[in-house]
């Protein structure tokens, strides 16, 4: 059987006779995105392949942009935002997160989470300099270190750990080149979620061998089972040597206006600062306008939406793991389901592509998300419960005929 990459690659696979940068070719493209493009075309597939809410942008929220426009706020704006947006972001670091940010430690940032990290890892990595990220992990993170000219160096996450990034994993791949940590929880892709003596161990890690941290937290509201989001800039000693990266896109379902932030000791959200006003400029002037509704207004839909997600998730996971063949940890965060197909013994690849062709259900192959993804698809629940019914009714089936040969 062809490959699914094998399949998208050719589709998209034009002889170029462009000397590329040997930056662009290092980064091989999303294979999420090969997907959802695949899916857009496919007639009755139920797409459990993406990584957004299903839920609509917050009625005040779309208002206040509205308003907002009418008001003329459709020109530049400062490099770092607007001032009262940076105050609202500090305050809300200081009270959700216990980081004692200063409105002059936080860059609100174009281009989302995304923007956020990648001006992160530009103002921190330098060539030849390695990186710890996370194996399975979110593919931006590999792709912004080859943008920076760094050297992506991959903990191993295991499912009999939960899928957290253990302090002793992370250890044993530090050497002298080492410069920086990359943590991520709750996670993409897997939904797992580090503990307080894992992000301390990584903490007393960072101090011992003078290291910096970027922490991705955009998951952070979408925790499960009673747990509480740390972050790992709150630790002591952690602050001045941590980026905090987080969004507006999860928490507010506003994955389209493209607006993030990070907060960072003040010299470092300066640099991402110059560096941001000579590539994204600035997040929209509208967006900002809109994110500090969110922040401002009622925080009512956040919270139902964590419930929405934790109703799926319970349902999800049982489902899954009633189908034989199948099996699948409940994940404490985020809205992922990281789904153990190893008993079948074929690749990811393999098992995504048979779910599209038998079941028209879009699963996202682990292996996109590093060599320690293979076994295991990813499965986003972020669909109403009844899509995710008749998609786990199909599943089931597919597998059934897959099993029967
Ligand atoms: C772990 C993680 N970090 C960051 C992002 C970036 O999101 P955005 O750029 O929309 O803010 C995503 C999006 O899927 C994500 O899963």
């Amino acid at each position: 059987m062809k490959t699914l990459l094998e399949l998208l690659r050719r589709r998209s696979c034009k002889v170029s006779s462009i000397r590329f940068s040997e930056r662009t070719l290092a980064i091989k493209s999303s294979g999420i995105r090969r997907l959802f493009d695949l899916a857009q075309r496919t007639p009755g597939v139920i797409s459990l392949g993406i990584g957004e809410p299903d839920q609509d942008t917050p009625v005040h929220v779309k208002e206040a942009a509205k308003k907002a426009l009418d008001e003329g706020y459709t020109h530049y704006t400062p490099n770092a935002g607007f001032p009262d947006l940076r105050e609202a972001l500090a305050e809300k670091l200081r009270l959700d997160n216990g980081i004692d940010a200063a409105p002059d430690e936080v860059i609100v940032t174009g281009g989302g989470g995304t923007g956020a990290l990648m001006l992160s890892a530009l103002c921190l990595i330098n060539p030849g300099d390695e990186v710890l990220l996370p194996d399975p992990g979110f593919v931006v993170y590999e792709a912004v270190v080859l943008m920076a000219g760094g050297k992506p160096v991959y903990v191993p996450l295991k499912e009999e750990d939960g899928f957290r990034m253990l302090p002793s994993e992370v250890e044993k791949r530090i050497t002298s080149k080492t410069k920086c940590i990359i943590v991520n929880t709750p996670s993409n892709p897997t939904g797992g979620v580090l503990e307080e003596e894992d992000l301390k161990g990584i903490a007393d890690l960072a101090v011992k061998h003078d290291l910096y941290v970027i922490s991705d937290e955009v998951y952070e509201k979408l925790v499960y089972d009673g747990h509480r989001h740390l972050s790992i800039a709150s630790l002591p000693r952690m602050k001045e040597r941590t980026v905090t990266v987080n969004s507006f896109s999860k928490t507010y379902a506003m994955t389209g206006w493209r607006i993030g932030y990070a907060a960072a000791p003040k010299e470092l959200i300066d640099q991402m600062v110059k560096l941001q006003q000579f590539t994204m400029v600035h997040a929209p002037a509208v967006s900002q306008r809109a994110a500090l509704a969110a922040l401002k207004g009622p925080q009512d839909f956040v919270k139902e939406m964590a419930e929405e997600y934790d109703k799926r998730r319970r349902f999800i996971v049982d489902r899954l793991n009633s189908i034989e063949g199948l099996s699948c940890l409940r994940p404490k965060g985020a809205f992922y389901v990281f789904l153990n197909i190893k008993k079948l013994g074929m690749r990811s690849e393999e098992v995504a592509m048979a779910l599209l062709e038998r079941a028209k259900v879009v699963t996202v192959p682990g292996v996109a998300f590093g060599p320690g993804g293979e076994g295991y698809l990813r499965i986003s629940y972020s669909r109403p419960i009844d899509q995710l019914e008749e998609a786990c009714s199909r599943i089931e089936k597919a597998i059934e005929e897959l099993k029967g040969g």
